[in-house]
C-alpha cells in the first residue's frame, strides 16, 4: 500500500490534489484530513462502507459543502471551490446518483438545461431547438458512444443506461471539464446497462476527461478504475493500483483488516486494526 498524501519525488504533478480535507456536521466528524490525488487521465474509485465520508469528499470538490479545513489544487493551482459554479469554472462536474434529469423533457433539453442556445428572429429570441438536438446527437457520440434513436421522446421512457449517458452529456458539455465525478453511476442498473455505463466511464476517460467514481461493488470498481481510493469513519485509509490488487484486498481494507481469510464476522470486523 502506498502511503498517500505524500507526492514522491519525480512523480508529476496530479491533475487534482485534495489535501488535508476536515469537515464535521455538528458535532458529527464526517472527515478528518483526507488527501486525494488524481492523475491526469485517470479512473479513481472511491470505495468505503455507509457513512465513510465518499459522498461528503466529493460534494467539497464540487462545491456543494465547504471544508472546515483543507485545500483543493488543479494543476498545481489553488482553487476555491466555493459554489457548484466555481467548482464547474474550475474544470470539476459531477453526475449525481440521481442523474438529476427532468423526465418530462426529451434528451436535448436535458443536456442544455440551463443553457439553451438561442436563436434570434427579428431581435426575438427563440430556443435553437434543432441545434440543441444536432449537438446532444454529436455530444452523445462523442463522448459516450451512445446514439439515440429518438431525440424527441421524453427521458422517462429512454433505458437507464441512455439516462445516464444523456445526464454525462450534460456534465461534460461545460467549457474545459477536466474531471468528472460520478456518485453511485451502476447502483440502479441491471447487468447490461452495468456494462454499458461502464462502457461509458471509459469514453468520457478517452475523451482525456479524468473520472472520480464512487462504487460499492468492487467488481464494477475492478472492472474500470485504474486505481482506489479506500475510505473508512471518515478516513483515507489506503491507496491501491487495481492491477497490483484484488477485491480481497480491498475489501479488506474497507472493513479494517488486512487479509480476509475467512468470512468476516461483525466482530472481527470490529476488531480488526483501526
Ligand atoms: N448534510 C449532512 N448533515 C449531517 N450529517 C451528514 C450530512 N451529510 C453527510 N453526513 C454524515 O457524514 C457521514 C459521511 O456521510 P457520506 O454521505 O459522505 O457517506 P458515504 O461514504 O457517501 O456513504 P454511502 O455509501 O452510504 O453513500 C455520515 O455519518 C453522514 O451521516
Ligand atoms: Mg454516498
Amino acid at each position: 500500500m502506498s502511503k498517500i498524501g505524500v507526492e514522491m519525488e519525480g512523480e508529476k504533478q496530479p491533475l487534482l490534489a485534495m489535501r488535508g480535507i476536515t469537515k464535521s456536521f455538528g458535532g458529527l466528524r464526517a472527515l478528518t484530513d483526507v488527501d486525494l490525488t488524481l492523475q491526469e487521465g485517470q479512473i479513481l474509485a472511491i470505495v468505503g462502507d455507509n457513512g465513510a465520508g465518499k459522498s461528503t469528499l466529493i460534494k467539497i470538490l464540487t462545491g456543494v459543502y465547504q471544508p472546515d479545513a483543507g485545500e483543493i489544487f488543479i494543476n498545481g493551482a489553488k482553487v476555491e471551490m466555493s459554489s457548484r459554479r466555481e467548482s464547474i469554472k474550475a474544470g470539476v462536474n459531477a453526475v449525481y446518483q440521481n442523474l438529476g434529469l427532468v423526465d418530462a423533457l426529451p434528451a436535448p433539453a436535458n443536456v442544455f438545461l440551463g443553457n439553451e442556445p438561442v436563436r434570434r428572429i427579428l431581435g426575438i429570441p427563440f430556443l435553437d431547438n434543432r441545434r440543441m438536438r444536432e449537438e446532444t446527437e454529436r455530444i452523445l457520440l462523442e463522448n459516450t458512444g451512445v446514439r439515440l434513436e429518438d431525440t424527441s421522446v421524453p427521458t422517462l421512457n429512454l433505458s437507464g443506461g441512455q439516462r445516464q449517458a444523456v445526464a454525462i452529456a450534460r456534465a461534460v458539455i461545460v467549457a474545459d471539464l477536466k474531471v468528472l465525478v460520478m456518485d453511485e453511476p451502476t447502483a440502479a442498473l441491471g447487468p447490461e446497462e452495468t456494462r454499458n455505463t461502464l462502457e461509458l466511464i471509459r469514453a468520457v476517460r478517452d475523451r482525456g476527461i479524468a473520472v472520480i467514481v464512487i462504487s460499492h461493488n468492487l467488481e464494477h470498481v475492478f472492472a474500470v478504475a485504474d486505481r482506489v481510493l479506500v475510505m473508512r469513519a471518515g478516513r483515507a485509509i489506503g491507496e491501491v493500483d487495481t492491477a497490483g490488487s484484488s477485491g480481497t484486498e480491498v475489501l479488506g481494507m474497507i472493513v479494517g483488516s488486512a487479509v480476509v481469510t475467512a468470512p468476516l464476522t461483525k466482530t472481527s470486523a470490529q476488531g480488526a486494526q483501526q
